[in-house]
């Protein structure tokens, strides 16, 4: 669905104001949400006009969208790719049409960065390996460690780098992954996979959730075997969002990573430069940290999203 917001000339022709076209992966999970609205929120602050487009976890739809963007003749386009890969085609309509791109949240994986100007988002390798050296220093003394992974959307950045990073942290240890399937970054993806993986295995001390809603969707899975997350089976999830961090602050959930959905501020200051033909660093990286659960209780109170 394409829907514009904030205020101005919808063609971006007729006065100075900027308009940009979003074109959002989707409405997967919690981070997800807050991502949009800190889009959203900032747009209208900026006084940039916002043409909108939820892609439902779809890259066809997402491409459609750039197309329309194209056709509309927004000032810029700025999106976060569903997936890395398959993109060079309709980046360069948007190159030949003379219209700025910005890549948000999510990289793309092409030889071709002329393509886009900037990539505003996290390290997802470093969180990865964020979540694996909490589980090393955690693991310690231990025989062995038996870990299921719940990975995000096949072919996602966030899913290729956050196993990357954390295979590459627990490398040589006392830990294995015995298992790794996708959940798509959904809590019912999240349940599913696990209680198949419960099913399959008896020996699983952790699960490493991609992100914070299939690590929720887990608990789920594991209450409903008869089993108590956080203990019986350690979990470590990647977002810090509410949920999250509820479940982390109430001992269901060991670890998160945080992984920062306000953008959208940040976002709109690159597109102004952007648009005004100024320069851009090529890459910009969000800052973020991690939370214990003696930390996510400290935190929750003044959590915002
Ligand atoms: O690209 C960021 C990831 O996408 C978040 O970690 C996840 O929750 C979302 O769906």
């Amino acid at each position: 669905a394409l829907t514009a917001c904030g205020s101005g000339d919808s063609s971006g022709a007729a006065d100075d104001t900027i308009t940009m076209g979003f074109a959002q992966v989707g409405a997967e999970s919690g981070w997800r949400t807050a991502n949009t609205k800190s889009v959203q929120e900032a747009a209208e602050r900026a006084g940039i006009e916002l043409k909108f487009s939820d892609a439902q976890q779809k890259q066809e739809n997402q491409i459609k969208a750039i197309r329309s963007f194209v056709q509309q003749r927004v000032d810029v386009i700025a999106f976060s790719p569903v997936v890395e890969t398959g993109w060079d085609t309709v980046l360069l309509e948007a190159q030949r049409a003379g219209i700025p791109v910005i890549l948000t949240d999510r990289s793309i994986d092409s030889d071709d960065t002329s393509l886009y100007e900037t990539f505003l988002g996290s390290d997802f390798v470093e969180e990865g390996r964020k979540a694996g050296a909490w589980l090393v220093e955690e693991s310690q003394g231990e025989s062995s460690v038996n870990v299921v992974e719940l990975e995000g959307t096949t072919g996602a950045a966030p899913a290729i780098d956050r196993h990357t990073g954390f295979a590459e942290a627990i490398a040589g240890s006392n830990i294995e992954i015995i298992a790794s399937q996708t959940g798509d970054f959904t809590r019912s993806g999240g349940k599913q996979v696990m209680e198949a993986f419960l099913k399959a295995h008896d020996d699983i001390d952790v699960v490493y959730s991609h992100n914070d809603d299939m690590g929720l969707g887990a608990i789920e899975a594991i209450e409903a075997a008869g089993l108590t997350p956080g203990e019986d089976i350690k979990i470590i999830t990647v977002d810090a969002v509410k949920d999250g961090m509820q479940a982390l602050a109430d001992g269901r959930i060991n670890f998160i990573v945080e992984c920062n959905p306000l953008l959208g501020d940040q976002l709109m200051e690159l597109a102004k430069k952007v648009v005004a033909g100024e320069e851009v660093p090529e890459r910009v990286v969000v800052e973020e940290t991690t939370f214990t659960q003696e930390q996510a209780a400290e935190v929750l109170p003044d959590r915002k999203y």
